[in-house]
């Protein structure tokens, strides 16, 4: 996020736009939290994780009288257009907010899940991923070591987009996703005939929003047949969230910030911004929000070859 906003504040300096940021997303506009940005006060931050603007869940802004407050503070700031970088929710209220008072609204796609139409990947996605990698990689060395069978549950939400990346970079046994219902029975199955094979330990990459619950749910479920391998779970949780972002993440957010601009520049609204095929591509709010973003099934069957 921090990259986008970097280029999001010097891609504006060049076209003498006044930037301001506003701390705390839709809480600070509410509350007026704003800062002048200049060139200098986005030095050194590309290579940091987080937001120097820092983020928070306002549960006012999902009501009109909220959303109200918000406009009123903005106009009186005299802010005439908004960039929100963020995910599903920020969207949802952007959406919202600018059907209800005409402010234009350009959204920058940015959440680890990538669970948004009119992109192929979201700013913070590849780090998460990367991070998840490594961390699966060092326990499978453990898993490996002691013969056992581990779990390892990662984040996405209702999305299991890092769940099939990291499943397969890093050669799990098993994936189980919420895009393919695996019922409990299936995962048991599965896990006999792989470690019957020829195996002494077993990765299970389990996303969680799967249908099984989760890592801990299915371990309960799992622990009386698999005594010997001495299950372990291990949830990953929120170091997928943060660190420094990969060169992926910096080169698509800045191209992500920087093209915002030009799109509210224009007088786009109610859009975001994306990359499609490596070109920029424009797409309603609504649409980057609706229906859920289908992954790539020729995965699946890749990483049962590879498994
Ligand atoms: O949407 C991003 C995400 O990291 C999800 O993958 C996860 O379910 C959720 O946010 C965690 O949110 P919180 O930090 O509020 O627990």
């Amino acid at each position: 996020m921090n990259a986008a906003l970097r280029a999001v504040i010097r891609t504006a300096l060049t076209m003498q736009i006044e930037i301001v940021g506003i701390s705390h997303g839709y809480k600070g506009l509410i509350t007026g939290q704003y800062r002048p940005l200049g060139s200098t006060s986005v030095s050194n931050i590309v290579q940091r994780g987080g937001t120097i603007l820092k983020s928070a869940r306002s549960e006012q802004f999902r009501t009109a009288s909220g959303r109200v407050l918000a406009y009123q503070s903005m106009e009186a700031a005299g802010i005439e257009g908004l960039i929100v970088i963020g995910g599903d929710g920020s969207f949802t209220g952007a959406n919202l907010f600018s059907k209800e008072h005409g402010v234009p609204v350009v959204g920058v796609p940015a959440t680890i899940d990538n669970d948004l139409m009119g992109t192929d990947y979201t700013i913070g996605y590849d780090t998460a991923l990367n991070t998840a990698t490594e961390a699966i990689d060092k326990i499978r060395d453990t898993a490996d070591a002691h013969e056992r069978l581990f779990l390892v549950e990662v984040m996405g939400r209702n999305s299991g987009f890092i769940a099939l990346e990291t499943g397969i970079a890093s050669g799990a046994e098993l994936i189980l996703l919420p895009e393919q219902v695996t019922e409990v029975e299936e995962a048991r199955a599965n896990l006999k005939g792989i470690l019957k094979e020829h195996r002494r330990s077993s990765l299970v990459v389990v996303a969680e929003g799967d249908e099984t619950g989760g890592a801990l749910k299915l371990a309960e479920q799992l622990q009386d047949d698999f005594r010997e391998y001495e299950m372990r779970v291990c949830i990953l949780g929120h170091i997928q969230r943060g660190g420094a972002p990969s060169a992926r993440d910096r080169v698509l957010a800045s191209r992500l910030g920087a093209e915002a601009v030009k799109q509210l520049q224009e007088g786009n609204s109610r859009v975001m911004v994306g990359i499609v095929n490596g070109q920029m591509k424009v797409t309603p709010i609504e649409e980057a929000i609706s229906g859920r973003k289908p992954i790539d099934f020729d995965l699946i069957e890749l990483y049962k070859i590879l498994r």
